[in-house]
């Protein structure tokens, strides 16, 4: 895909403000790469006590961050299960895969900076136990960010380093979902894929056809809450999926054929911890 790189020299990646438009086209062709830590939609505390239960016996667990922008999911994810299980026995699950075929995205994530804003550094201490500082170095670098993205609101960013703890756990590929999909293993995968459905748009039905094949009794695929309209499994009960009835956006190969149709008209979901 051919995209307009205009934006990329002034925007401050970390939460990542930044819209890209393919002038002459519609919905399939924008995107946005806009992602904070612990984005809402999930609940992250309780889903990820029950993912380490889940898989106490399974030596290997693949996780991937699909769409996963600058990493801001990923390194959730790993915040999350290191302060939970420690660094050593949360092995397992590491590395964490992030996929986006956002060139500047990922060529800026693996550089091991990001900008936070007071929102960020909520979030990480609420779901961490205030381990802000165990996984990154505040510098003296604050600026304001630029006015693009969903939010369209300009807030303060501290620029943070990530520290080997934390960024040690993140491998980031650059490729399109859509043909990175082929390459991953066939069973104990946690999936994630949030918030970026609307933008597969044309294609959204071969992927979620192929994520299925990838989606065995023991792996579990999260959505986001943006995706609930444009995410098939989302519209009806399809590709061998059923929605998880205890966590919502979840959805796993249970075979419950739970489906509630009325999940997307429910109220964005945040946890309370
Ligand atoms: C709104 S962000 C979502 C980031 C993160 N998953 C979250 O929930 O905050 C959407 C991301 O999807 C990525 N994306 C869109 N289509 C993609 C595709 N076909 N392959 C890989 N990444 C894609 C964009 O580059 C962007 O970083």
């Amino acid at each position: 895909m051919q995209i307009n790189d205009k934006h990329y020299s002034h925007i401050n990646f970390g939460t990542s403000y930044r819209k890209v438009v393919k002038p002459g086209y519609i919905l399939g062709d924008c995107y946005e790469a806009s992602t904070y830590f612990f984005v809402k939609g999930l609940q992250w505390n309780k889903f990820f006590n029950h993912v380490i239960e889940k898989y106490k016996n399974t030596p290997k667990v693949n996780v991937f961050s699909l769409a996963g922008s600058d990493g801001s999911e990923a390194y959730s994810i790993a915040m999350l299960l290191i302060s939970k299980l420690g660094e050593e026995n949360a092995k397992k699950f590491f590395p964490v895969i992030a996929v986006d075929f956002d060139k500047a995205v990922t060529r800026n994530a693996r550089k091991g900076f990001m900008n936070l804003s007071a929102d960020d550094e909520l979030r990480i201490n609420k779901y961490t136990g205030n381990k802000l500082n165990t996984f990154f170095e505040r510098t003296n670098k604050s600026f304001l960010s630029d006015k693009i993205g969903a939010t369209d609101r300009q807030e303060i960013l501290t620029k943070f380093k990530l520290k080997p703890i934390l960024q040690d756990k993140v491998h980031f590929i650059t490729e399109d979902i859509n043909t990175y999909v082929d390459k991953m293993p066939a069973t104990n995968n946690l999936i994630f894929c949030r918030n970026c459905w609307p933008y597969l748009w044309k294609t959204r039905e071969e992927f979620a056809q192929k994520l299925s094949t990838k989606t065995d009794a023991n792996s579990y695929l999260v959505l986001g809450n943006f995706d609930s309209i444009c995410c098939p499994m989302n519209v009806k009960n399809c590709y061998g999926f059923s929605m998880n009835k205890e966590f919502p956006n979840v959805f796993d190969k249970s075979g419950s054929g739970f489906f509630d149709d009325m999940r997307w008209l429910v109220n964005p979901i945040e946890e309370n911890i």
